[in-house]
């Protein structure tokens, strides 16, 4: 079957990025973003970029969204019928913004509706991708849509926009894009296309996420990193992503972990479990991702335990804990889900795309792991 890689969205970045808004001037703009974005003066900031256009403003999502906040979202703009809907945020807002724009379009009629993602964090990479992640909140679930209908018309990567996320919300959304890399990279679905995203994007954020942790401030390390979570997102748009991503959205789902944090917890125990009885490419694409991060050894199996150890300082550098127990789960819940947990993670949309086929008692014993 023939494979394409996609051509879309337009991509505008660096400092000068937002005044792309002022296209939309004469348009009716529906922002979809959280109340942090609408108090610190943010949403003022995308106004001020487009001083004519007609604006209404869902200021609502709540992280991890539900569809309970894609049916407020679309009945704030039922009257207001938007040509444009902005996301401004991190991924909750981003995912957000693409389930109310699909509910009005397919449930209310309306639309076409253009989508322009603006990221508030350097993680999801949703503003090029064709995924909203969706939670259900009553079932303990995290579900990811997966539909072209999803990929933002415009994304706008302005670096002054994640100036003001603090260190600890940096580093688990800059362990999110370090995942996506890594897991596009040895995905089954990875090809020349997504090999050159995700190559650059491990390179950049194993160079400048340390920096950012260092001084929150510095703009250079912080437009990288802005760079870094939308070309992993590419990456993982064309070629899936793996066991992480599937464990992550069952546990993040049931226990609400930031998703970040948890990706970067699971990594190094996914690559440990995925290059043990590696195919041959699969080791070469581990040995060749240590490379990337500086880590030289000839003999693959070496290099790839160098590398997960390296992930496992970083995560402590950081302060991400390496266990559940660490991060304070009770142990007893965590025994009462372990079924649950196995079940969400086969059958997540992520999971197919592992190097290594994964049965549930691999995952359970994962999932001890973890636990701590
Ligand atoms: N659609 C995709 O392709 C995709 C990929 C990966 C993750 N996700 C989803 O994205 C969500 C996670 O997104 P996230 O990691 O960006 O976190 P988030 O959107 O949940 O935001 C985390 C916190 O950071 C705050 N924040 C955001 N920008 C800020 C800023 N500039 N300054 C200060 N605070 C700021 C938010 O208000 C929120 O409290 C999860 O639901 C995850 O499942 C989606
Ligand atoms: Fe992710």
């Amino acid at each position: 079957m023939a494979r394409s890689f996609f051509s879309c969205p337009d991509v505008y970045f660096g400092d000068e990025a937002i005044t792309a808004l002022s296209q939309f001037n004469d348009k009716r703009v529906g922002i979809v973003t959280d109340d942090f974005m609408v108090t610190s003066g943010k949403t003022r900031y995308l106004i001020n970029a487009m001083p004519q256009a007609s604006v209404c403003i869902y200021g609502e999502v709540k992280p991890d969204p539900s569809v309970d906040i894609l049916t407020a979202g679309a009945a704030r703009f039922k009257a207001f019928k938007p040509d444009v809907i902005i996301a401004l945020g991190g991924g909750s807002s981003l995912d957000a913004a693409k389930g109310i724009k699909v509910t009005l379009e397919e449930y209310f009629n309306e639309g076409p509706i253009a989508l322009i993602a603006i990221p508030t964090t350097s993680g999801s990479g949703s503003e090029v991708t064709s995924y909203a992640i969706i939670s259900d909140p009553q079932n303990g679930r995290k579900y990811p849509l997966i539909s072209a209908h999803l990929v933002p018309d415009v994304a706008i990567l302005d670096p002054n926009l994640v100036l003001s996320v603090p260190r600890a919300v940096a580093v688990d959304t800059g362990m999110d894009v370090l995942t996506h890399a890594i897991e596009a990279f040895v995905s089954t679905g990875a090809s020349d296309f997504s090999d050159a995203l995700a190559e650059k994007a491990i390179a950049l954020t194993w160079r400048y996420l340390p920096q950012v942790f260092n001084d929150e401030k510095d703009i250079t390390a912080r437009t990288h990193m802005h760079n870094a979570s939308c070309m992993a997102g590419m990456a993982f748009n064309a070629a899936g992503l793996g066991l992480v991503h599937g464990m992550a959205h069952a546990i993040g789902g049931m226990m609400h972990i930031p998703h970040g944090k948890i990706n970067a917890m699971l990594l190094p125990l996914v690559i440990d479990f995925n290059s043990k009885q590696a195919s041959p490419e699969t080791r070469d694409r581990y040995h060749r991702c240590a490379r990337i991060m500086g880590i030289e050894h000839a003999v693959p199996e070496q290099a790839i335990a160098l590398m997960t150890q390296a992930i496992r300082q970083i995560n402590r550098h950081f302060g991400i804990p390496a266990t559940l127990s660490e991060l304070g789960t009770d142990r007893a819940k965590i025994a009462g889900l372990r079924t649950a947990l196995v079940n969400a993670a086969l059958a997540d949309g992520c999971t197919a795309s592992n190097p290594r086929q994964a049965t549930a008692q691999d995952v359970a014993a994962l999932i001890d792991h973890i636990a701590g």
